[in-house]
């Protein structure tokens, strides 16, 4: 593998896609805001750089996974960031949960260097992240997706091609973390009423998991919440309440009211407000089970 490769984000889900790359055989510089995250990967070869600047080489190849827009405005636009230096046939692989309108902004800034924005959103947690599991929401310039192809074999079992606007693949990314969303709502009430009329949480989750709803989502989610175990955070409930608020506003920019979204919010909001946001995202559950009397506050 010749390509240096600059990855911009070593959170729970970033640590584990920079260590598939190297697996992979790529040499890589990494950069994370609070030194220190990088340790393992520095025993394994990689470079840990003091800016996001220095992570890349004019023309390369860099990788973002951050928290939010902030973030990912911050590392590649603001002070000592990456823009400028990505120049002439450089790729951005935008791989966080962000809004359509910041990646066509910072789509739009990559033009003005010659340098290219891909979206690469990801479905998929920190476990299937490290198995090279995490399923990718590509759009952007087809010449470009070519060249990162490899490396998104690395770290996913699957890619979907969503077209050249690079905000596609951001927006396929809000509409499945919507259905997810939802869906763990919509779960948590289920196993709250089985309780609140004695069906065990997790009896009546393997009886659904078992018959109409063999799917990964309801076996993944299912699982944390039967057994209700939310403090060991995969994805971090203040993420989801992000995720949310991106959906949202996705909504209201296209005229779309969103029922089912607002519920989620106001329960993402209140648990926040609760404390939980360092929590699992499932923690959501909690506010279920403590409007049907159930549990603790
Ligand atoms: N976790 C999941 O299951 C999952 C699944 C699919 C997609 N995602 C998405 O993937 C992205 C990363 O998620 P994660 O779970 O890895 O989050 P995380 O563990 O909270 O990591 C967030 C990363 O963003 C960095 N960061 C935060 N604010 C920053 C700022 N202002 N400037 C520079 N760096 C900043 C953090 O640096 P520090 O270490 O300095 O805080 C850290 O590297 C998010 O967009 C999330 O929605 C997550």
């Amino acid at each position: 593998m010749t390509e240096t490769v600059g990855f911009i984000g070593l959170g729970s889900m970033g640590l584990p896609m920079a260590r598939r790359l190297l697996d992979a055989g790529y040499a890589l510089r990494v950069y994370n805001r609070t030194p220190g995250k990088a340790v393992e990967l520095l025993e394994r070869g990689a470079r840990e750089m003091k800016t996001p600047a220095e992570t890349v080489e004019p023309g390369g190849i860099v990788i973002t996974m951050l928290a939010n827009d902030a973030a990912l405005e911050t590392v590649t636009l603001g002070e000592h960031g990456m823009a400028a230096v990505l120049g002439a046939d450089g790729i951005h692989l935008s791989m966080s949960t962000v809004s359509p309108h910041l990646a066509r902004r910072l789509a739009e800034a990559h033009r003005a260097h010659g340098s290219h924005y891909l979206a690469a959103p990801v479905l998929g947690r920190p476990t299937a992240a490290a198995a090279g599991k995490l399923f990718i929401l590509l759009s952007g310039m087809a010449a470009a997706k070519h060249r990162v192809s490899p490396l998104l074999e690395a770290m996913g079992q699957g890619t979907h091609d969503l077209g050249e606007d690079p905000a596609q693949g951001h927006i396929a990314k809000l509409a499945a973390n919507f259905m997810i969303l939802a869906s763990i709502e919509t779960y948590a009430e289920t196993l709250t009423f089985a309780e609140k009329n004695g069906i065990g949480r997790m009896e009546m989750m393997k009886l659904l998991t078992g018959t109409i709803l063999n799917a990964p989502l309801f076996h993944l989610y299912g699982e944390l919440l039967a057994k209700e175990e939310y403090t060991a955070p995969g994805f971090k409930l203040a993420l989801g309440l992000k995720d949310i608020e991106l959906i949202l506003e996705t909504g209201a920019n296209s005229r779309m009211p969103l029922p089912a979204a607002d519920l989620v919010h106001n329960r993402l909001l209140t648990a926040l407000a609760k404390g939980r946001g360092k929590l699992d995202m499932t923690a959501l559950a909690l506010g279920v089970s403590e409007d049907a009397g159930l549990r603790r506050e």
